[in-house]
């Protein structure tokens, strides 16, 4: 039993709730005060007292009671109940005005309260573009065991890439289920289970449909990305032709739709707990949106997913390249950015007069005639409408007469465009924009995008003519250098902690083939007609499942390493070579390094974070404290209790990050460190320092030598850092341990 007196409640979600309503003044609606949902999560977390089993209907009767106590009647606490989690999480959703939420909130039993919040969804080659082989070594045995569990829009069962051709039944520890549900196949031995969770009840956006089916694609893509089987042959309209595959494509799936267009707390918390307690290994989302709470309500059930031994990998946003925009920074989420590969689409644009160009994204249309009559929108303007919209090809800017069975010139705004203009009646768009890295590189009729340099020719060429001409030819694959940053990919430093460095860790997303929905068109804008069994997807979103997967196949050669154990060999052993087109942001882009899974699965040493509890120094200095606490940890957390701690960042993080604030003089901290031999005993590693001038690192010891397997050693790091130059974002060093057979790296980074 917990005692109760004497500490603070934090309610994160509650202020900010008061300062809306503050302004916004309580809205009444048929003389009913305004409702919202709301998550109350109260004391005792079932979770850790796992070996006794939950009852769960004496949670679910203490819900109705707390909510009775509260409404001053059984029906009414009903009528506001919405759903009870009771398997991993002692906790409730319901209807709630606010008044009613600040009376809750005072209740010795509630320990957190949040307002059910929408999320967004954030929206083959790479494989082998990683070093990362079709024929690479596999623990087949152990792969057969792993589960990973995608919470996003849904699946398409029947898709090539979840038949599970060769594989048993799943592991004897699964506990989860797959429906019937309508327009859903079923389950097999790949897609182990679905379910959905939609308890807003409100109703569905256009085309979706009551069950874990995908009708947006995005949850198709991302799950065989990270355990898609093998299948041949796979392309986009001949496009990107190759063999889609996850990284542990006999490691099975579970499917937990959450998104519905928009993604509610109540439901991811519910695919949570439903996840965890079904007996997944490792969950996965691309669900965010910008915060500086660590303990938001995907914060708080990726904690308690962790202490279940749950590893959480996440997207980390496509808010970039605004600093400060990553998202999903709990330390305990592995966070992860998008990196482009080595292929790229082109189509050739040739002009009237013979000259060549070529643009960006993908066109799979094959021209029907030699050339088509070409006119820039600025020429094109309807009566009444500016040039300037008519430039930009804007809806209704267009005379449709001027532009029939016409190529048209676009200055870039908007993405449907291409829409638009075969809408009244034109053949397809040449864009002139810069810098195009879109997220569906698709265009649903014959487009491609050149940069403002290569649009100066077409331009002249249409001036100088009377009947200008051109034609776009379907795109071609060529190879440019990599990997670089997905401009979009969301940055650091971390909105959530000025000591944790985020993201953790890159991988590729721009342009990746996977698997996708016949339910929808490649691209979903009107007029579309494409339909195909993969598609092009580009953002975090596709970068994430590749480190499910790397994780996933970690854990084949190491099934009793805990979550932050995983992270840590993801992190120390990837490449840092990120070639001449990374970006000025650095770390704050790309994190650690870009994944390699091969070397991941034999790191030598590893960060461990043993005991969850060593994460209540850093809590409490994040100014948590109080109930928040005790549900995270399951006792009361006095902070007072904890000295300050002695390691700058307070955490065994597999990155250091150190914030300068003084701007006048040097500023000097201390990292205190603690790694564990997994590699051969004995080994002996040295350390080596890269730090540019104005940064001084010294490490004791100098040298590590290990002569028993898991065997611990502690070391300090001292960074003394000048002030920063202006205009410089981040200063990048480092510190790698190598032994004979390996290197073990962490980056040292610094920020004004
Ligand atoms: C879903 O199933 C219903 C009833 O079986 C059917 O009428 C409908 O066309 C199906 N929808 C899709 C998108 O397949
Ligand atoms: C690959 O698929 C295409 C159709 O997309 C088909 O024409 C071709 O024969 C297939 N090749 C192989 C080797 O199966
Ligand atoms: C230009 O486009 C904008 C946005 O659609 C519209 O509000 C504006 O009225 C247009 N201007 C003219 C002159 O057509
Ligand atoms: C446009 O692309 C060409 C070739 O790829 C490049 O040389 C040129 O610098 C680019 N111009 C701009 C404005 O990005």
């Amino acid at each position: 039993m917990m005692s109760r007196g004497g500490y603070i409640r934090y309610f994160p979600i509650f202020s900010t709730l008061l300062a809306i309503t503050l302004t916004a003044g309580l809205v009444a609606v048929n003389g009913d005060v305004e409702k919202d949902f709301y998550i109350i999560f109260l004391r005792d977390q079932p979770i850790f007292s796992r070996e006794l089993s939950v009852d769960e209907e004496s949670l679910f009767k203490l819900h109705i009671d707390v909510l009775s106590t509260l409404k001053g009647s059984d029906v009414d606490a009903k009528e506001s109940h919405v759903y009870s989690y009771t398997k991993i999480f002692n906790a409730f959703a319901a209807k709630l005005s606010r008044d009613e939420v600040k009376k809750l909130s005072r209740m010795d039993e509630v320990h957190a309260v949040f307002k059910n919040q929408y999320q967004k969804l954030l929206t083959t080659r790479s494989w082998d573009f990683l070093g990362f082989p079709q024929t690479i070594r596999r623990n087949l045995k152990m792969e057969r065991d792993i589960i990973i569990g995608v919470l996003d829009s849904g699946i398409t069962p029947n898709s090539e890439s979840f038949k599970d051709d060769g594989l048993g039944p799943p592991p004897v520890r699964w506990k989860g289920s797959c429906g019937p549900f309508v327009n859903f196949s079923g389950c097999n031995n790949k897609l182990i289970g679905a379910k959905y969770f939609k308890l807003d009840q409100e109703q569905l956006p256009a085309g979706e449909i009551l069950s874990p089916v995908d009708v947006e694609g995005h949850g198709t893509h991302v799950s065989s990305t990270a355990a898609g089987s093998v299948v041949a042959n796979a392309s986009v309209y001949g496009l990107g032709r190759g063999t889609a595959r996850g990284a542990v494509p006999s490691a099975r799936l579970a499917m937990y739709k959450v998104c519905w267009g928009g993604c509610a707390d109540m439901d991811l918390l519910a695919a949570f707990e439903a996840a965890i307690s079904d007996g997944v290994d490792i969950i996965s989302l691309s669900i965010g949106s910008p915060s500086k709470d660590i303990l938001t309500a995907i914060g708080v059930a990726s904690f308690l997913a962790m202490r279940a031994g749950v590893i959480t990998v996440a997207s980390a946003g496509n808010d970039g390249p605004t600093p400060g925009t990553v998202e999903n920074h709990a330390p305990w989420i592995l966070t992860v950015a998008a990196t482009g590969i080595d292929r790229q689409f082109r189509s050739k644009v040739v002009l009237g007069n013979g000259k060549t160009t070529s643009g960006k994204e993908i066109n799979t249309f094959n021209p029907k005639r030699k050339f088509y009559p070409l006119v820039s929108g600025a020429d094109a303007a309807k009566a009444y409408a500016s040039k300037e919209n008519a430039s930009h090809c804007i809806e209704n800017s267009i005379d449709p007469v001027k532009v029939k069975g016409k190529l048209v010139l676009c200055n870039l705004v908007e993405l449907n465009t291409d829409s638009y203009i075969k809408s009244i009646g034109g053949i397809g768009t040449i864009f002139n924009a810069d810098d195009l890295d879109i997220a569906e590189p698709i265009y649903m009729a014959p487009a491609t995008a050149v940069n403002s340099t290569e649009v100066e020719p077409i331009n002249d060429y249409i001036h100088s003519q009377r009947s200008p001409s051109a034609v776009i030819h379907k795109s071609q694959e060529v190879k440019i250098p990599a990997p670089f940053m997905y401009f979009a990919s969301s940055r650091g430093p971390s909105p959530g902690s000025e000591y944790i460095l985020k993201p953790d860790i890159a991988a590729p997303g721009v342009g990746i083939l996977a698997a996708y929905t016949p339910l929808a068109t490649l691209t979903g804008r009107k007029g579309d007609t494409q339909h195909s069994k993969f598609s092009f997807m580009t953002g975090t979103s596709m970068a994430f499942p590749h480190i499910s997967s790397v994780a996933g196949y970690v854990k084949s050669f190491h099934p009793d390493w805990p979550p932050t154990v995983i992270k840590s060999a993801i992190m120390t052993t990837g490449r840092t070579n990120l070639s001449s087109r990374v970006d000025s942001d650095a770390e704050f882009a790309y994190g650690a390094c870009q994944m390699n899974p091969t070397k991941a699965v034999n790191p030598g040493l590893v960060y461990n974070i043993g005991n969850e509890d060593d994460y209540i120094p850093f809590l409490c200095r994040e100014g948590y404290s109080g109930s928040i606490l005790a549900l995270l940890f399951s006792y009361n957390v006095n902070c007072s209790d904890y000295p300050p701690p002695t390691s700058h960042d307070a955490l065994n993080y597999p990155t250091m990050q150190l914030h300068l604030k003084n701007t006048q003089r040097p500023t000097t901290v201390v990292f205190q460190r603690t790694v564990t031999n997994v590699g051969p005993s004995p080994s002996i590693y040295n350390a080596t320092i890269t730090a540019p001038k104005g940064v001084e690192i010294t490490v004791k010891p100098m040298s590590l030598s290990f002569s028993t397997a898991f065997q611990e050693r502690n070391f300090r790091v001292v960074v003394k850092a000048q002030p920063m130059s202006k205009g410089v974002k981040i200063i990048s060093s480092s510190l790698s341990w190598r032994s004979s057979r390996h290197v073990f790296r962490s980056p040292i980074v610094i920020y004004q």
